[in-house]
């Protein structure tokens, strides 16, 4: 595996295995690698000839009062982890080198990036939409893959690609959870001591809410799915949900029925400080 940290480099590289004829496939990442970055890796690694992931903690999509300087990172650590994948370039650029001093531009969503993570993280999906039209300009992949967690970037992309006409196909990947539930994520690594049994309300309120979906035959209310996930994240010490919708899994709407595309989006501190995400589809597929 090389490791490329030139913005040329990486784009002369990736030119000549699209010029061969080669199936590009890109795994954008903020590195701190875990299980779920991994399962990334491999599915890019199955659909792939060539797979580049990408290790960048992207400054314009962290607000001023978010952890861009905690964020954790190490990338010796990540580059071995990447290098057992089987990843051809782990391309990791500077700062400096993605965002020059002038730089000015945004790509930015008008609808999908509101709601949801939208609205207690202002600007955070133009920085997600600006950072990946870069990788995909400079990477030149024909695919890449992203996480189901983060369901609203997921969306974003989507939506980005279609509007600019991005020839990149984007693959969604399940989302990886520990063995007692808890979906993966690198902020996972600040939850300590009690916290880290605490947050598990987001997966037990899903659980919870699929089964009274499943006993109900998807008759029950939104309203009242709703107040159950909250009344289950109220009862875990120290965790505030910041939203609770059942939304349509493409278009982010609220919906007003249940059906097979509906999911229940949570967001919740946990501890006063690590904030976690989740969703899960509501009905049996
Ligand atoms: O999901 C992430 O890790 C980031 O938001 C992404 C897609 C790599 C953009 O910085």
């Amino acid at each position: 595996m090389k490791l490329v940290t030139s913005v040329d480099d990486v784009s002369e590289l990736t030119r000549s295995w699209r010029e061969k004829g080669q199936k590009v496939v890109l795994v954008p990442t903020m590195g701190w690698f875990h299980e779920g970055h991994l399962s990334l890796m491999r599915m890019a690694r199955k659909i792939g000839t060539r797979v580049i992931v990408s290790l960048f903690v992207n400054p314009i999509q962290f607000g001023p009062k978010e952890d861009l300087a905690a964020y954790p990172r190490d990338l010796e650590r990540d580059r071995h982890l990447a290098e057992k994948e089987a990843v051809d370039v782990l391309f990791a650029p500077a700062v400096s080198d993605m965002f020059g001093q002038n730089f000015q531009t945004r790509v930015s969503l008008s609808l999908l990036s509101q709601g949801l993570c939208g609205s207690n993280r202002p600007g955070h999906f133009d920085g997600v939409a600006t950072i990946v039209s870069k990788l995909f300009h400079i990477s030149h992949p024909n695919c890449a893959v992203f996480g189901q967690k983060d369901l609203q970037q997921l969306a974003v992309i989507r939506q980005m690609v279609r509007d600019l006409n991005f020839d990149v196909e984007i693959v969604g990947h399940p989302i990886v959870r520990e063995r007692d539930g808890l979906a993966m994520s690198s902020r996972n690594s600040y939850l300590t001591g009690d916290d880290r049994k605490n947050a598990l309300c987001l997966y037990t309120a899903i659980i919870r809410c699929q089964k009274m979906v499943g006993n109900s035959r998807g008759k029950i209310s939104i309203t009242e799915l709703i107040s159950e996930a909250g009344r289950i994240i109220d009862s875990f010490p120290g965790c505030i949900a910041e939203y609770i919708q059942v939304v349509d899994r493409q278009s982010l709407k609220e919906c007003q029925e249940l059906d097979q595309n509906s999911v229940l989006a949570l967001a919740v501190k946990v501890g006063g400080k690590v904030r976690l995400i989740d969703n899960a589809v509501l009905m049996d597929q």
